[in-house]
């Protein structure tokens, strides 16, 4: 984070709601953090977030008196509940509980928290935190959906140990860091700077590296790709303002900062993450995602018999591009898939292209001699499709080699040219 982006927050005026539930102890870091930036802060609790922490304590934080009641007399007076909604420049709810997500996405009114969060006519950030199990509920994602389609902006959550012992998964709050930046790209993305952050509020889902396939306890399928490409997307995306889900495979490659991070391992567990993460507005996929597993994992090592070698019998795996590309209803709004080939390469892209049912493949060349697999540079032509069904026009635009974070900062400055022209 520059010291630069922090102008965004001075003297900004933020309103969080804090939702009941384990993580509201670090909304007092985030307020703790927003106050250091030179925000004013104000804070509203819901009752159950008050069996987590005090409204007094909350307060004292704060610098002020934080409001919980309604109906309460000295809220009224002092502020007023509208004026809570109207008097703020951004609204985040961290932790954003299942039940506050669906309090508003059913548009409640029936305590402080839910009434500023449907009277104000700020932006909205939300920052979910929940048991696993629930953050993946038919319900929650239906809420969920139904606020990224009303314009609120989502930040997390992430992966990790939830507070209960035992229980781990998608569903951590973003850390507070995480939450001021998602802040300062949405009040960024409202001053409208020149050249500013082209992707604000746009929440990008990117896969990338290999799978593994498991054959046995030590043994595995695995492919060369070492995940550089789609880290460096997903790091040119979040530099271009986005909300950043990066989904990887294993790879020797750190955490890109500012981002939701989650590492799977097999190619099923990588559909599952993605299907999990929606919706988003961008997806790409740059995952080199195994084609094949085995059809029957071996619970213990393999061993050699006088038989000869033990038969690997394989069956495909789910094609996450062509899944998410056919989405109904959660399919987000540019979809991008990669076509890697070692021939052919057009040919084989264009057939790719038809075959997924995406909007853009980017294809390159993989072949031995290129020296991609692995290596710091791609050589890599875009097809882009518009029209449906018979009038389909295919455009192939073909670039210099580059390194792949030129390729990267090449394809987000085309999603943002595409986005804007949307929007
Ligand atoms: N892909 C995917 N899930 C799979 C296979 C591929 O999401 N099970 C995605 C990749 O992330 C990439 C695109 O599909 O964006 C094309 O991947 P590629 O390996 O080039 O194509 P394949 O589907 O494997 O086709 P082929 O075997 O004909 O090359």
């Amino acid at each position: 984070m520059t010291g630069s982006d922090h102008r965004h927050i001075l003297g900004c005026r933020v309103l969080i709601v804090i939702g009941g539930g384990a993580a509201a102890y670090k909304s007092l870091d985030l307020i703790r953090r927003l106050r250091e930036r030179g925000a004013a802060v104000r804070v509203v609790l819901t009752k159950a977030a008050q069996e987590f922490i005090t409204p007094l304590l909350a307060g004292a934080i704060a610098g002020g008196h934080a409001y919980a009641d309604l109906f309460d007399a000295r809220t009224e007076f002092d502020v007023g509940h509208i004026r809570l909604a109207r008097d703020t420049d951004i609204v985040v709810a961290a932790p954003a509980t299942a039940d506050l997500m669906a309090r508003m996405a059913g548009g409640h009114a029936d305590d402080l928290a839910a009434t500023v969060l449907l009277a104000t006519q700020a932006p909205v950030l939300i920052a979910p935190a929940m048991n696993p199990h629930m953050w993946i509920n038919a319900t929650t994602r239906r809420n969920l959906a139904q606020l990224v389609a009303d314009g609120v902006a989502v930040v997390g959550p992430n992966e990790g140990e939830m507070a209960e012992a035992g229980e781990a998964g998608l569903g951590r709050v973003a850390e507070p860091l995480e939450i001021v930046a998602a802040v300062e790209r949405i009040l960024a993305g409202r001053e409208k700077l020149p050249g500013g952050d082209p992707l604000a509020g746009r929440r990008v889902l990117v896969t990338a590296g290999p799978t593994h396939e498991p054959i046995d306890p030590v043994r595995y399928i695995a492919n060369r790709s070492s995940g550089k490409q789609g880290y460096a997307i997903a790091a040119a995306a979040r530099a271009a303002g986005a909300d950043v889900i990066l989904i990887s495979g294993p790879v020797e490659l750190d955490d890109p900062p500012g981002m939701s991070v989650t590492h799977v391992e097999s190619a099923r567990e990588m559909l599952h993450a993605v299907e999990t993460a929606l919706p988003a507005d961008i997806a790409i996929f740059a995952a080199a995602v195994a084609d094949w597993r085995v059809a029957h994992e071996g619970e213990q090592k393999l061993k050699k018999t006088a038989a000869g070698m033990p038969p690997l019998q394989l069956v495909e795996n789910p094609d996450i591009l062509a899944t998410i590309s056919k989405l109904q209803k959660l399919r987000p709004a540019l979809v991008i898939g990669f076509a890697a080939e070692t021939e052919n390469l057009i040919e084989n892209a264009k057939a790719k292209l038809a075959r997924k049912g995406c909007d853009w493949i980017v294809a390159n060349d993989v072949s031995p001699a290129s020296g991609v697999m692995g290596g710091d540079r791609n050589t890599v032509h875009l097809l882009t499709r518009d029209g449906n069904g018979v009038h389909v026009d295919i455009k192939i635009e073909s670039w210099p080699v580059m390194t792949k974070e030129e390729v990267a900062a090449t394809l987000v400055a085309r999603i943002a040219s595409q986005a804007e022209n949307r929007s």
